[in-house]
């Protein structure tokens, strides 16, 4: 049986206050929701004041990116290795707007997959296709390219120490939530794609859905069966918008 998971992505938004404000907010719904895991990643120069204010909640802390050298002339990067000092347990790697405002290639998103595995957390792989392939019913294609390419770099094992998360571009800070029937045919597909390669690994890794998640459309997506928990950004930095997320998904 796969963990809930639900996950903000704080994306360029917070201020010391909200770190404050905002965690403080969900530790209670987190408790409650004993069996979700719940993590929250916000802006990497807030991981310090939240990792303060999360060191007496269950809610863990990830990181929006990492670059994929550990130390040395390196400036501007952040290492993974270090994320470990702040507690960091996730790391998202490849988030569309990586692929698409920093034309981070698959290939790119690989190495820091691994990078992100070889300092011991867990990397959040985001995978999807964009509305001109959804159009084009390419979806499939895409994102089992995206997977490859990590499959290709680590093997399909690594797998086993990471979360998937499908967010369709077209849905992404749009306010079009993929209705649950599709995004858990796109989950489905994504497990059969990982089936043919390790029963284990595809029957066990967490496949969560990203884009326009809302409290009222929580539970339609967590009543899928493929479908693990949710990447949530917009409605993260509402603490009553994420507190109903986690709650549906208990
Ligand atoms: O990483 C999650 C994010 O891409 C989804 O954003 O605002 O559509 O929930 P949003």
């Amino acid at each position: 049986m796969r963990q809930p998971l639900v996950m903000g992505n704080w994306k360029l938004n917070g201020s010391k206050t909200m770190v404050h404000e905002l965690i403080t907010a969900l530790k209670a719904p987190a408790e409650a929701a004993s069996r979700v895991a719940v993590a929250v990643c916000p802006p990497v120069l807030f991981l310090g004041e939240a990792q303060q204010v999360l060191a007496d909640s269950s809610i863990q802390l990830g990181a929006q990116d990492a670059d994929i050298h550990t130390q040395g002339a390196f400036t501007g990067e952040n290492s993974p290795a270090m994320y470990q000092e702040f507690d960091v347990c996730y790391v998202l790697v490849g988030h569309s707007e990586r692929r698409t405002l920093h034309g981070e290639t698959d290939a790119q998103v690989a190495a820091k997959f691994a990078a992100v595995q070889d300092a011991g957390l867990i990397p959040v792989l985001c995978i999807g296709e964009t509305l001109e392939q959804f159009e084009a019913e390419q979806t499939r294609a895409v994102v089992e390219r995206q997977l490859q390419a990590i499959i290709s770099h680590s093997g399909v094992q690594a797998l086993a120490n990471a979360v998937i998360a499908y967010e369709p571009v077209w849905a992404i800070g749009t306010g079009k939530t993929a209705t649950p029937e599709i995004a858990q045919q796109v989950h489905a597909d994504i497990r059969a794609f990982l089936a043919r390669q390790d029963d284990n690994v595809a029957a066990a890794v967490q496949i969560l859905y990203g884009g326009s998640v809302k409290g009222a459309s929580a539970a339609g997506l967590f009543a899928m069966p493929d479908i693990d928990g949710a990447l949530v950004g917009g409605a993260a930095l509402q603490a009553d918008e994420f507190a109903a997320i986690i709650t549906a998904a208990a």
